[in-house]
Formats: C-alpha cells, sequence, structure tokens
C-alpha cells in the first residue's frame, strides 16, 4: 500500500522517519483514525469518509492541545484523504471500506524534551483495510475485563504516547477479552481503545467528556441516534457498581463502531444477550453511513 508522507507518497516499505524524529523518541504527536465506507450510489461504489468533519476537527484541537501548527487546513486534510480513498481502492478493488490513519508529530530536532525553536511537524496519511466486527460478535456480544485507569490526565488528547493503552489491550487479550474497562477513583473512564457505555431501566449514559477520556466520534453520534430512537441519555459519572448492575454494556469506536459486551470479568452483563438499546444504536449507525 501507499503512504503519504512529509509532501510525498510512497509504497510503505520505501516511507521512512528519522530516528530523531520526536514521535519516535518521545511520542511527541497525535493521530486521528478515519472510518471510510463504500456505498453504493444509483449502482456506482463511492466511499465515503464517516463523520469527516468531526475527525478533522478532533484532530485540530488535539494538535492546538500540544501545541503544534496544523499543517493543513481542512480542504488540504480532504484532499490528502481523498487521495489516500482512492489509491486504496485502486490496490485494493475488492476491499469494500478502508480505516484512514493520520498521524503528525513535532518533527525531527535534536534529542532535547523542550520544543525546538525550529522543527517540521512529521505528517503521515495511510488507507488499510477495515472490515467491521463480524455478525457473530454482535449476536453474541464480546467480553471485557475491569482494571485501573493508571493513565495521565490529559486522556482528552489523541495522543500517540499511547503505552497505557496497549498494556490494557494486552491485559485483556491475556483474558480472552476483547477490551478492558478502565476505573478511576470508583468510576469508569473508558476502555483501551473505545468509549463505554451503560445503559439501566431503558437509559443510556456515559462518562462526561472531560479530560479523562477521549471523546470520541461516536460519543455525539449515540447521543443524536439515542434522541431520534427516543433513548434518554444523560452524560454523569457511572460508579463502579452501576457499571456491574447494568442491563447493558456497549462498546464504541472508528473500527468497532458500536459492540454490546456480555460478559464482564467472567460474569454476564445484565441477561447475557445483547440488548434492546444496542440494537437501537446499532441500526442507526447503520443507517448513518449511506
Ligand atoms: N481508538 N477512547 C480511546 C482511548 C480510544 O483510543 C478511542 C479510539 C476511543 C473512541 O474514539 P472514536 O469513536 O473517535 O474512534 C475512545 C482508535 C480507534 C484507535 O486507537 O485505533
Amino acid at each position: 500500500s501507499t503512504v503519504y508522507l512529509n509532501g510525498e507518497w510512497l509504497p510503505l516499505s520505501e516511507a521512512r522517519i528519522s530516528v530523531l524524529d520526536r514521535g519516535f523518541i518521545f511520542g511527541d504527536g497525535v493521530y486521528e483514525v478515519i472510518p471510510v465506507y463504500r456505498i453504493s450510489e444509483r449502482g456506482v461504489n463511492v466511499w465515503r469518509p464517516f463523520r469527516i468533519e468531526h475527525h478533522l476537527a478532533r484532530l485540530a484541537r488535539s494538535l492546538a492541545k500540544i501545541r503544534i501548527n496544523d499543517p493543513f487546513n481542512e480542504v488540504g486534510w480532504r484532499a490528502l484523504i481523498e487521495k489516500a480513498i482512492t489509491l486504496h481502492a485502486q490496490q485494493h478493488a475488492d476491499d469494500a471500506n478502508c480505516l484512514i490513519y493520520i498521524q503528525v508529530t513535532r518533527g525531527v530536532a535534536a534529542r532535547a524534551q523542550v520544543f525546538p525553536a525550529h522543527s517540521t511537524p512529521t505528517v503521515m496519511v495511510m488507507a488499510n483495510s477495515f472490515t467491521p466486527p463480524s455478525a457473530l460478535k454482535r449476536e453474541q456480544g464480546v467480553a471485557a475485563v475491569t482494571a485501573l485507569d493508571e493513565r495521565w490526565l490529559h486522556c482528552d488528547i489523541k495522543s500517540i504516547s499511547l503505552l497505557g493503552n496497549v498494556l490494557m489491550a494486552q491485559y485483556a487479550a491475556e483474558r480472552d477479552a476483547l477490551e478492558t474497562i478502565q476505573l478511576r477513583n470508583g468510576e469508569l473512564t473508558e476502555g483501551s481503545s473505545s468509549n463505554i457505555w451503560v445503559v439501566k431501566a431503558g437509559r443510556l449514559y456515559a462518562p462526561p467528556a472531560n479530560h479523562l477520556i477521549l471523546e470520541g466520534i461516536r460519543y455525539r453520534l449515540f447521543e443524536e441516534l439515542a434522541a431520534e430512537a427516543g433513548i434518554t441519555f444523560e452524560a454523569r459519572p457511572i460508579p463502579e457498581a452501576e457499571l456491574r448492575s447494568a442491563d447493558e454494556i456497549l462498546m464504541s469506536s472508528a473500527s468497532k463502531e458500536i459492540l454490546p459486551i456480555t460478559r464482564l470479568d467472567d460474569r454476564p452483563v445484565g441477561a447475557g444477550r445483547p440488548g434492546p438499546v444496542f440494537a437501537a444504536l446499532y441500526a442507526g449507525y447503520q443507517r448513518a453511513k449511506e
């Protein structure tokens, strides 16, 4: 496949960065993951980036929060994404969907923690094949485990410094679970790479979108979808006991879309089956792709 790196489109195997890149040395950068769906419009295949304006707005916010000058405006980012999609569609004709990965670091400079006086951000864009979760996962639900959230206090930045998340993802994998649900001070925060939702008595709850979680692009979307489906949504702190006594637990992310978590720490969640709020939000999500 082909990647964009600092102004050039290159085969993946030829794309190189300096060992002094601050992304490599310090994890000093931010990223985005944008799903792209192939849909048929009047019999013609078109590739549609999902909620792209929200993803680009979040990228701009992440860059501003770590004080990297945004290397492109929205038009520039859209052009890069369109090109990545076109190349991917040419090279993988049978591939229906893809995920756009964007990474921006503070660039290359002699190794010193303080920001360099002059550096040019390193920009990388690539498209990867993407298959949404299987019907089996949606029908049976998936397993999650809980662990203490040991990350820093700026989880609202979509930072490439993901060590805490990586360790939590591995923690889940070693317990045959798909996700680790993190708790901080006895309250739900989020998964290692997803937002977590709780359903009780037909109402949908999520932790407030503050510095303790990444506000997923699906966060506002589910607010909208819940309203359309007549489901009351409330953002408020969720104590561990409410997580454990939930009727439904849901996870959401660019690549997982929405999945029902039917086992938590080896115990069934509610009835142990995907519930009606999952079904309503999943249906809304599929409609939103069109
Ligand atoms: N992860 N919280 C964390 C910590 C995440 O890493 C993600 C996404 C989310 C959900 O955000 P969104 O709905 O915008 O995908 C929440 C991406 C997919 C990743 O790291 O690959």
